[in-house]
């Protein structure tokens, strides 16, 4: 019987869904955080469930072949964002793929392909948004950083290696100003003090630079200094806001924004287009890899369909329109929904800047809205995209995709376990064709998918 604070020497078996490793001690399954598949370690339980148990590393006896160190990140060890950078980068890959392979065999029926993860050149400092919450530490003083692993613990943060670097400078010139001028930080514990979050996003290929302040109440009066202190030192900041988020919640940003600096917006390019970006929409975090995950869903488009130029697509969960405007070329006509009305203005406008006359884009809820549109529009598609967030489609959507039947759906997924969940419930109508996992996220557990149903 396994128990509490005991030690034990273990080998790992295998790594997990977070890249944890996993060993089986009496037939229990032990899940050892930062433990490597091939490593002999001496391990101390720390806590003991009915079927499984948490270990920690207290000895590396054997060490893997793919262990590599990482000491020149200061919050690695408390950060939970890069929990597979002990370990080679290639490796990693092979841990994503694996993920997701194990997903996929345990939702379906029939043995699908999965091909090799597409990884990065160059897998850092490649987050083209920054988000760091602010608040106190436990002596009540300011801090800004990332999140300790699994609390609210916040780790002081001037240097992160996924980070874009001018990013990085940003934020700490903002906090540095937070302090300077008094500005009080936000409590977490008593509700109370005013900057919550700094946000910031730069469009990698423009330069341009959209800085968001998310605040608690209205006492930031400082607008005018801020922006003087911030535009002189960084010419790329086009645009700066203020952000209201007054409820007690994980949710980053609030519904209410204000500009004090430039347009409220930047734009971005990937591959042929031009994108504006607002600080509520959505827009994917790793530049690079997007384009190739995009490229990747129309390549899945041409394959097996007959002249796609009179063909009808949907972009479900749009976004600001950057799949059906990658597609809008190879269709007759592409309909997008998307449920934040902010993305929606900022696909239209990228239509109208990118000179695509093929493209409507509507605000609500896929799984109200489609329906309804479908049967307005008298729409037939012949190729879906979707696009969801980490839950996945949900049921009724599902049964709709059942009806309309188009020839494919691409199914482009940020949750191996969520897509599985789903094509599972589309096996007996659909072939899943090709799964391509695609390293949106380096280093981090994060996998994305592109699949061609
Ligand atoms: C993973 S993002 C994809 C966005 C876009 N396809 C892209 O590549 O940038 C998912 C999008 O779905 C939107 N969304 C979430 N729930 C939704 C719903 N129920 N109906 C419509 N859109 C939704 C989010 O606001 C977000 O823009």
């Amino acid at each position: 019987m396994l128990k509490k604070n005991e030690e034990y020497v273990v080998e790992i078996i295998d790594n997990g869904f977070q890249g944890e490793g996993i060993a089986k001690i009496e037939g229990i399954t032990v899940f050892i955080d930062k433990a490597i598949k091939g490593e002999k370690i001496k391990i101390k339980i720390l806590k003991v469930q009915t079927n499984f148990a948490y270990g920690k590393i207290i000895e590396i006896l054997e060490k893997s072949e793919n262990r590599i160190s990482n000491e020149d990140c200061t919050t690695y060890k408390r950060c939970g964002g890069c929990n597979l950078r002990h370990i080679k980068y290639e490796e990693t890959l092979n841990i994503k793929k694996a993920i997701v392979e194990n997903c996929l065999y345990k939702a379906l029926k029939r043995n699908v392909k999965v091909n090799n993860v597409i990884g990065m050149e160059k897998p850092l400092f490649y987050r083209n948004k920054l988000q760091y919450p602010v608040g106190v530490d436990k002596d009540v003083k300011p801090v800004m950083g990332v999140y300790s692993s699994r609390t609210h613990d916040i780790i002081p943060t001037n240097e992160c290696f996924i980070q874009n670097k001018e990013c990085q400078i940003i934020a700490n010139d903002i906090f540095e100003f937070i302090k300077e001028n008094g500005i009080k930080p936000y409590n977490e514990k008593t509700l109370k003090g005013t900057v919550r979050h700094i946000v910031i996003r730069i469009g990698v290929t423009t330069g341009e630079v959209l800085v968001t302040l998310v605040l608690n109440d209205n006492k930031f009066k400082k607008d005018k200094e801020l922006v003087e202190f911030l535009v002189k030192k960084h010419k790329n900041i086009k645009s700066i806001v203020k952000n209201f988020n007054t409820k007690n919640t994980n949710v980053i940003l609030g519904d209410k924004t204000e500009v004090i600096y430039g347009d409220g917006y930047i734009y971005d390019i990937l591959g042929d287009y031009k994108f504006k970006i607002s600080p509520l929409s959505f827009y994917q975090v790793n530049p690079i890899q997007t384009e190739i995950l995009y490229n990747t869903a129309i390549k899945y488009v041409g394959a097996g369909l007959d002249s796609p130029q009179n063909k009808i697509a949907l972009d479900l969960y749009c976004g600001i329109g950057t799949i059906g405007i990658f597609a809008s070329k190879y269709f007759k006509k592409v309909y997008g929904i998307e449920i934040v009305k902010q993305a929606i203005e900022d696909a239209k406008e990228n239509a109208r800047i990118n000179n695509i006359n093929n493209i409507e884009f509507f605000a609500g809820d896929v799984e109200e809205l489609l329906p309804k549109i479908i049967e307005k529009e008298k729409i037939k598609p012949d190729v879906v995209f979707v696009d969801p967030p980490r839950k996945g489609l949900d049921k009724k959507t599902i049964d709709v995709l059942k009806e309309l039947e188009p020839s494919r759906i691409i199914y482009i997924s940020c949750n191996p376990a969520t897509f599985a969940r789903d094509v599972s419930l589309l096996e007996e109508e659909y072939d899943i064709r090709e799964v391509q996992p695609v390293d949106m996220f380096p280093y981090t557990s994060h996998v994305e998918c592109v699949a061609v149903l």
